[in-house]
């Protein structure tokens, strides 16, 4: 033995290496107490001494730089492959406290917001009310921002509840719905019809009768924020134009006229809570393209974004798998 084996017996997670013919030339100790890897596994085939079937299954499908799931014995892994000259580096982290810490944080979000809704739906009932009865002007504004406080507030339960049903699905999705594009298009645009009508917005459609297969719960999430942004900052007046376009894969355009970002902020607008203009006017909670992000990454889409200050910005979703 080596002394580089040596040094990985010594680690607590799996490392096994896979030569370009397919043979196993090494597996740590880890790997073999942890039933990964059989211990006479020398000089044979991945395929013969590798466990479970899922893994051998995960082999071919690894690319370098990504991570696929693997479950066995009551416990989660990740799976990461690392290429040298003559053979494939496995490496393999078990991630089970982290899942469980992940799905208890998502799982206390999910409540606390939910049990907010309540209350919180009580307030805006006595607000409109004491709106209603109110004579004295000055308190009548006090009222008033009270009650803008509470729709900022129920905007962002809604969205935190959003994003935690987004995150509870990664490990259940299905992308098995046959989603009609521009009838949805279409219902989205219905839902915000108030909205697009009082800013005065022009809408351009640009749509191929088009079928996908995907998940049309998180499908629907994704253009109702991406929709509801380019309306929120646009400029009134302004328009929306949206390309539904497959060539080489399935594109969707949303353009907006809107106030633009600038360059500096544009790599973080997909992070939680980030927010570029701080008019309060906007009722911004920064949860949407967090959303977003999340939702398109489950259903393979990539996404790109053009902007330029003042004169507006362009989402670009292509269906990787279209
Ligand atoms: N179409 C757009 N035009 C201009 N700025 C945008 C556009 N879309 C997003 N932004 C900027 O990126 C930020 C993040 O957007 P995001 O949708 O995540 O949050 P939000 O709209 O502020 O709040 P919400 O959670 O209600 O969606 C926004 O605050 C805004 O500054
Ligand atoms: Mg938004």
């Amino acid at each position: 033995m080596t002394f580089t084996q040596d040094i990985l017996n010594l680690q607590e997670d799996p490392v096994f290496l896979i030569n370009k013919k397919n043979i196993v030339t090494f597996a740590n100790e880890s790997a073999i107490q942890n039933g990964f890897v059989l211990p006479k596994y020398k000089d044979k085939s991945y395929y013969e001494v590798l466990r479970p079937f899922e893994l051998i299954s995960s082999i071919g499908l690894l690319e370098e730089g990504k991570a696929i799931k693997i479950t066995y014995k009551e416990r989660t892994y990740s799976l990461y492959k690392k290429t040298l000259k003559d053979a494939d580096v496995f490496f393999m982290r078990d991630i089970t406290n982290y899942e469980l810490y992940q799905k208890s944080k998502r799982e206390f979000i999910a409540n606390a917001s939910h049990e907010l809704k309540t209350p919180l739906s009580v307030i805006k009932s006595v607000l409109d009310i004491a709106i209603e009865k109110e004579k004295d002007e000055a308190m009548l504004k006090f009222l008033k921002k009270a009650k803008n406080a509470s729709e900022s507030m129920e905007e962002l339960i809604n969205d935190m509840l959003t994003l935690s049903f987004v995150e509870s699905m990664e490990d259940n999705i299905k992308l098995e719905d046959y989603v009609d594009v521009k009838i949805l298009i279409q219902e989205m645009l219905d839902m915000f019809a108030h909205s697009i009508a009082s800013k005065g917005l022009s809408v351009y459609l640009e749509i191929e009768p088009i079928e996908v297969k995907t998940n049309k719960k998180l499908f629907s999430i994704i253009l109702k924020n991406l929709i509801d942004n380019a309306i929120k900052y646009n400029k009134q007046n302004g328009y929306i134009k949206i390309i539904v376009k497959k060539e080489d894969k399935l594109r969707i355009t949303i353009e907006d006229s809107g106030i633009g970002i600038a360059k500096e902020h544009l790599p973080f607008i997909f992070e939680r809570f980030y927010s570029v203009s701080k008019d309060r006017a906007y009722k911004s909670t920064g949860l949407g393209l967090a959303i977003v992000k999340h939702a398109s990454k489950l259903l393979k889409i990539n996404i790109d974004v053009l902007s330029t200050l003042g004169v507006g910005t362009t989402f670009i979703l292509t269906f990787l798998e279209s």
